[in-house]
């Protein structure tokens, strides 16, 4: 037998253990020894049945990614499924933990399945950029409603082992030992004469036409620019139309073709940097972690609040200390409105919520803290407020306590030097809303120890956070290119671009706002306050393009009070508005800018290369180890497409000679202030290379 596939006999029953850690991929060796292990059983007498299962943590989570972009080796996935599902004696799937992909399309080429009850099943191949290429989209609608199968495949939604049971895509939940209850199972069916149940062969009942059209529509909408889900709203309609050899047919035919797409590159390339920023450049991987087990936050504000949240869904007591005894109660009742919503919502059970707000109180007093193995600081952006915490948080915490801020652009070195231990401190960047925003920017100073470094990277994965680690510098790197971005938007407002001109083109694009339409949402006040603290970095020109402050001056704040950049009806939806049409031409009439019509090419390379060539120069800093963070903090801070790979890849797809060609251009136009293209960004497209290729 092959390495990752053993083959074992007990009595009658054959079984095929599949043992390819991490995940169990269905990588050429595993396909060689599934399509042995069947050979085997068919070919001795002696055994009658087949069981199917996995050693670790779980059942086959998909086709291997590391084999994408070559050729496939034989034997397919396709033909491994067939030979399963064409196999005489019974052949059992027994799952735990994901069976997903790749893996779930072998159990559905198996006559039974069986399920631990903590299984997970689904087919997340959109979320690669691709449809299922192994019968999957062909033979799930063959087992449960249309619904769901779209839900699973369109959507990419996964079902629990009870869902699934429901629904019939598994015959049996089991309890307790898995390899003992498919080897029971087994020995019954045979006993039973249960006849093989060949999906492949049922017909599918399609029980409601009108998903189709519904599935299409909506995601048209939620999954705006990516190909992947509605080919595979068609794929599933084919399960319905055509016999199934034809359906697997074209099936694979569609999967292939996205799997060659830039698309699917782009999002693979997603999927692999964002396991990759796991493992910090420099930080060996057996790095000691410290215990976390008891946290607090320190300020009671929305960030206080929200980060709060993040650790008791996480199943971690923690404290928040207010200044007052109100604002302690205020962020407390603002907390159990966040969990009443997900209750009413249905995302949350109400014992959960209570078990989860239990772990949450407030104190007013800072000796409060001194348990706590980690604390964040989330008081206001003023940096001699934070210094005093921090004297104050060195003064009571714990021996071996990590002190984190939540800033997200002050000096974490001032921070670390007022509490008098700067090797525990690092910077924890939450994005507002903390409790739903994905991102973490982890942000290491020079002193920051390796273990608080590792310690956070692993308390972010528990918190459910993709957590990137990036050095202490103005902005660190989501606020330091956003801002480059934010720059560009205001010049081409002042020259005579229009704001859903500049919000239409970076839709378009694919981002789900526009950069001005995110600043309504996020409220213009807030954005001024950074601009404020940001103030003495600014050129002389981003000082005079004051459209902030005339606009907040101006009574507009942004959705909150229903007018900013846009005006916006009850519905919270947006129109451009005549007044700030006039009040940015007046503004540019009086600094004398003379207003013209902007391309959209010109809008696009404005926003896109300004950050792009502010994270070159933040590589060449060594702000960040590698291209891999920057995408992975646009992709998960600011809904860069991730059909587009993330800033850096996409310069990259573009060819960095255009890039800098386009910088130069824009250096003489713009200013070579803004646009002189970073030294790392000329060398690489000197040497026709790229950022990820740097050579
Ligand atoms: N092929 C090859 N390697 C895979 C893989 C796959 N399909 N899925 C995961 N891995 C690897 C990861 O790259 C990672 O490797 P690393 O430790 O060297 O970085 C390791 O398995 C663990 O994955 P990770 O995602 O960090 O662990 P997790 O426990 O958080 O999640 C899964 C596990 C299976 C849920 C998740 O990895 C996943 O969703 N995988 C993709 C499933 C998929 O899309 N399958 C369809 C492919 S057609």
């Amino acid at each position: 037998m092959t390495d990752p596939v053993s083959f074992l006999a007990r009595g009658r029953i054959a079984i095929a253990v599949i043992d390819n850690p991490p995940v169990n991929a269905l990588s050429h060796g595993v396909r060689a020894g599934l399509v042995e292990a069947l050979a085997r059983t068919a070919a001795d007498p002696a055994l009658e049945a087949l069981v199917i299962l996995c050693r670790g943590r779980t059942f086959c989570a998909g086709a291997d990614v590391r084999e994408f972009g070559r050729p496939f080796k034989d034997p397919q996935l396709g033909e491994v499924v067939a030979r399963t599902e064409a196999s005489a004696k019974p052949v059992i799937a027994a799952l735990h933990g994901t069976a997903l992909g790749g893996g779930l399309e072998l159990a559905l080429a198996c006559h039974f399945r069986l399920a631990a009850p903590s299984t997970r099943l689904g087919l997340p191949e959109v979320k690669l950029g691709i449809i299922p290429g192994a019968a999957g989209t062909q033979r799930l609608p063959r087992l449960v409603p249309v619904r769901a199968a779209l839900t699973m495949i369109a959507e990419g939604k996964d079902v629990s082992a009870t869902e699934a049971l429901k629904l019939g895509l598994v015959d049996a939940v089991v309890e307790g030992d898995l390899e003992q209850a498919a080897f029971d199972f087994a020995e019954a069916v045979l006993t039973e004469r249960r006849p093989l149940r060949r999906t492949g062969e049922l017909t599918p009942v399609l029980d409601d036409p009108g998903a189709f059209d519904e599935f299409t529509k909506s995601l048209a909408k939620k999954q705006r620019g990516f190909l992947a889900p509605l080919e595979a709203v068609k794929a599933v309609r084919l399960a319905y139309e055509l016999p199934f050899p034809e359906g697997i047919r074209r099936e694979n035919a569609m999967c292939m073709e996205l799997l060659n797409g830039a698309q699917s590159k782009a999002q693979r390339h997603a999927f692999a940097i964002e396991r990759d920023i796991a493992r910090v450049p420099g930080l060996p991987a057996d790095t000691p972690v410290r215990a976390i087990g008891r946290c607090a936050v320190v300020g009671s504000g929305v960030m206080g609040r929200g980060i709060a949240v993040c650790f008791a869904n996480a199943g971690i007591p923690v404290t928040i200390l207010a200044h007052r005894a109100e604002s302690g109660a205020a962020a407390l009742a603002a907390i159990g409105k966040i969990y009443a919503g997900l209750v009413g919502r249905g995302s949350l059970a109400q014992a959960e919520a209570d078990r989860r707000l239990a772990l949450i109180t407030s104190t007013l007093d800072y000796p409060d803290l001194k348990n706590a193995d980690l604390v964040v600081e989330a008081v206001a952006e003023d940096l001699s407020a934070k210094q005093a915490v921090f004297a104050q948080l060195g003064a009571v915490a714990r021996a071996g306590a990590i002190l984190s801020s939540n800033t997200s652009f002050l000096d974490l070195n001032a921070l670390g030097q007022a509490s008098g231990r700067p090797a525990d401190v690092a910077g924890m960047h939450f994005f507002n809303p903390a409790q739903t925003m994905r991102l973490l920017e982890l942000v290491r100073t020079p002193a920051s120890s390796p273990e608080v470094v590792a310690t956070l990277m692993k308390l972010g994965k528990l918190l459910g956070k993709v957590a990137v680690t990036v050095g202490a510098g103005e902005g660190f790197v989501a606020n330091r290119m956003l801002s480059r971005r934010s720059r560009e938007a205001l010049f081409m407002l002042e020259e005579g671009a229009e704001p859903s001109q500049i919000d239409r083109v970076l839709t378009d694009f694919g981002f789900p706002l526009g950069p001005l339409a995110v600043q309504d949402l996020g409220g213009l006040d807030v954005v001024l306050a950074t601009r404020r603290a940001r103030f003495a970095q600014l050129s002389p020109r981003e000082r005079s393009a004051d459209l902030l402050e005339q606009l907040t001056a101006a009574g507009r704040l942004g959705q909150k009070n229903g007018k900013g950049w846009y005006r916006y009806d009850a519905e919270r939806r947006p129109s451009p508005d005549p007044e700030v049409a006039q009040l940015i031409a007046r503004h540019a009439a009086a600094r004398g800018i003379a207003q013209r019509t902007l391309a959209d090419a010109e809008v696009l390379e404005r926003c896109l290369y300004a950050m792009i060539n502010e994270g070159a120069r933040l590589i060449e800093a060594g702000l960040v180890a590698r291209p891999h963070e920057i995408d992975v903090i646009w992709l998960h801070g600011f809904g860069f497409p991730a059909y587009r790979g993330g800033p850096m890849y996409y310069a990259d797809q573009v060819g960095l000679p255009t890039v800098h060609e386009r910088l130069l251009h824009y250096a003489a136009q713009v200013g070579p202030e803004y646009f002189t293209p970073a030294p790392l960004l000329a060398r690489l497209a000197g040497e026709g290379r790229g950022f990820y290729e740097p050579g």
